[in-house]
């Protein structure tokens, strides 16, 4: 059985002395950068750009710094910074980060991390980039006590039962794109394929799954990333007798799993 890509096998790139080393990967309307943060790592100048970015944190503690005001994330936790608002971050703990950021559109100073996606022509001409800058200043703001509201953890997120209970699935949402969490149990068993116009990222954090694409069966494990395209069919289920967790990335934002995200303000219900 095939293996699919690992976020940790990534052809990657290393910035701030090392200290922070970031693959990608990308689907139409979405790119993924999957960023180790050693503890050393200091906190970037702010930035902001027009589109959104979401934030989520698989392992270590790191202050999210958005519109002066830190929020600490720590692990299995998600956040949305919106567009055009200022924002940084940094770690805290002294343990490494991981760190997954999605952004939608898939922005194209970050498109040349999907170089080994030959599947996607690279762009001839980057016609803008919203590179963060080193910074050696401390931050002098509010870390705020309580970031709910801004941080949610993955297991508070409202849930539905999906096929008679064999797995549960949550969602958050960006501007352009929908982060989907199922949690599979081990006694799922293989649904019939299914297929729909937009294609699907398909991550696992942790448990093993078979992900059968156009027929071919792929194993993926903790740290797994592929893509389905549009229009092929395909269909997942566990392997091995532990339960699955496994991070589904859709641009543009699947109005049918829309319902799930309702429950985060600054979004027109359903649109
Ligand atoms: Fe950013
Ligand atoms: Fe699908």
């Amino acid at each position: 059985m095939r293996k699919a890509s690992n976020w940790n096998d990534l052809p990657a790139v290393t910035l701030l002395n090392d200290t922070l080393v970031r693959t990608g990967y990308r689907s139409d309307g979405a790119i993924l950068t999957f960023n180790i943060i050693a503890p050393s790592m200091k906190r970037w100048k702010p930035h902001s750009h027009p589109f959104d970015q979401i934030v989520l944190i698989i392992d270590g503690h790191l202050i999210l710094e958005v519109d002066g005001k830190g929020y600490e994330m720590g692990p299995r936790t998600i956040a949305r910074v919106p567009g055009d608002v200022m924002h940084t971050g940094w770690p805290v703990g002294g343990a490494p980060v991981l760190n997954i950021d999605v952004f939608a559109p898939a922005r194209p100073d970050y498109l040349f991390l999907t170089e080994h996606q030959t599947d996607f022509r690279q762009p001839e001409a980057l016609k803008e980039t919203f590179h963060q800058e080193p910074s050696q200043e401390e931050f002098k703001g509010e870390i705020v006590a309580d970031p709910k509201g801004l941080v949610y953890n993955w297991a508070d997120l409202p849930t539905e039962d999906v096929l008679d209970g064999q797995m549960t699935r949550s969602a958050f949402r960006g501007d352009d794109c929908l982060v989907v969490f199922n949690k599979l149990k081990p006694t799922m068993t293989r649904p019939e394929p299914h297929s729909h116009p937009f294609d699907q990222l398909v991550m696992v954090v942790e448990g093993n799954m078979a992900l059968e694409v156009d027929g071919e069966v792929i194993e993926c494990g903790p740290g797994s990333v592929t893509r389905v395209p549009s229009n092929v069919p395909h269909t997942g289920w566990p392997l091995g007798n532990k339960p699955v967790l496994n991070i589904d990335v859709f641009a543009p934002p699947r109005a049918d799993y829309l319902p799930l995200a309702s429950y985060q303000k600054g979004f027109a219900n359903g649109r």
